[in-house]
Formats: C-alpha cells, sequence, structure tokens
C-alpha cells in the first residue's frame, strides 16, 4: 500500500506527530508550508474561523498516485488550520481514500476532525486526535502505531 502523510505545523507539535505515524506507514510525507509565523494568533484564529484559504508553497507530491493520504492539522478555533484548507480544496478531488489527525491544546479536535471530513465530502479510514501534552510526555506513540496499523489492515479491505 502506498501512502502519503500531508500535514501542516506551525510549532512543531503536528510534524512530530506527522513524522511518527509516517514511519510506523512506511509512507512517503509532504509538509504542507506557509508563512503563518507572520500573523499574529488572533488574527490566525478569526482566518481559520472565516475558513479563509491561506497561501502555502506548491507541494510535490501528487495524491492521486497515492492509496491512501493522510492529513494532519493543528486545531485551530475548533476547526481546521487555513493552510490544511487550501489543501485540502486543491487536492480532494484526487484522494482515493483518506485518513486525519490532529493535535491540540484542549477543545475542539472532534469538530476540526469532522469538518476536514466533510470538506473532502469522504468518510475517513481512520481518524487520530493527540493532546499538545501527550506528545510532550511520549504519550501519542502507542495511539500513531494503532492509527497506522488500523489503515494497514484495511488494505485488501474496503480500501478503493
Ligand atoms: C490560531 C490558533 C488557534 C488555536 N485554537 C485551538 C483550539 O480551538 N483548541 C485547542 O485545543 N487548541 C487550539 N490551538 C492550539 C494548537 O492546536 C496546538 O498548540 C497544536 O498542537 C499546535 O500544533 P503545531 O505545533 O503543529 O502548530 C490553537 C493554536 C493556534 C495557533
Amino acid at each position: 500500500m502506498k501512502s502519503l502523510v500531508a500535514y501542516h505545523s506551525r510549532t512543531g507539535n503536528t510534524k512530530k506527530l506527522a513524522e511518527a505515524i509516517a514511519d510506523f506507514l512506511n509512507a512517503d510525507i509532504e509538509p504542507i508550508v506557509s508563512d503563518t509565523m507572520g500573523k499574529s494568533w488572533g488574527r490566525l484564529v478569526l482566518e481559520a474561523l472565516f475558513k479563509v484559504h491561506e497561501e502555502i508553497d506548491q507541494t510535490t507530491k501528487d495524491p492521486s498516485s497515492y492509496d491512501v493520504v493522510v492529513v494532519g492539522t493543528p486545531v485551530w478555533s475548533h476547526t481546521m488550520s487555513t493552510p490544511v484548507r487550501t489543501y485540502l480544496a486543491k487536492n480532494k478531488s484526487k484522494f482515493k481514500n483518506i485518513a486525519f489527525f490532529c493535535t491540540y491544546g484542549g477543545s475542539g479536535s472532534e469538530r476540526a476532525l469532522k469538518s476536514m471530513e466533510s470538506f473532502c465530502g469522504k468518510t475517513a479510514v481512520g481518524t487520530l486526535d493527540i493532546l499538545e501534552k501527550d506528545l510532550k510526555s511520549g504519550e501519542y506513540v502507542e495511539k500513531a502505531k494503532r492509527f497506522a496499523t488500523k489503515i494497514q489492515e484495511l488494505q485488501g479491505g474496503y480500501l478503493q
């Protein structure tokens, strides 16, 4: 099974989780790069709420050549981050199967994951949310492994 992990990370949490998942899946990895460091927290909050499509750098991997694309985001304002919204808008017609993960401070992860699913109009084959504090303590590793195993097990199952 060929898999791609695409993620945005502003401060490194989602990157850490993305790399662990990509390792377990033996997947290619695509950072979704956007200059969000130059913007204030308040502006990012508003832009996420208003579903702004943030500008992102050109990505390099073609999602249509993967059996599954796993997309990761930090939770912003109880929804997906704006760079991930842009990535999904550009690529959603190219996904065969999708799975989603997010990192967050304390609330809104379920809503964020649902928003990604409904934005793509496709049911995810797996979802994972990890608290910032669990990333720091290392507690995420087992959950990331289980998430990757679940995706792999779907091969030969109902993956298209
Ligand atoms: C603009 C902005 C909005 C955020 N909104 C939420 C939120 O609604 N709920 C939450 O639990 N954490 C929220 N956070 C915290 C991030 O989701 C959390 O720190 C995440 O792990 C950051 O990932 P990163 O290091 O990959 O950028 C927000 C952070 C930012 C920058």
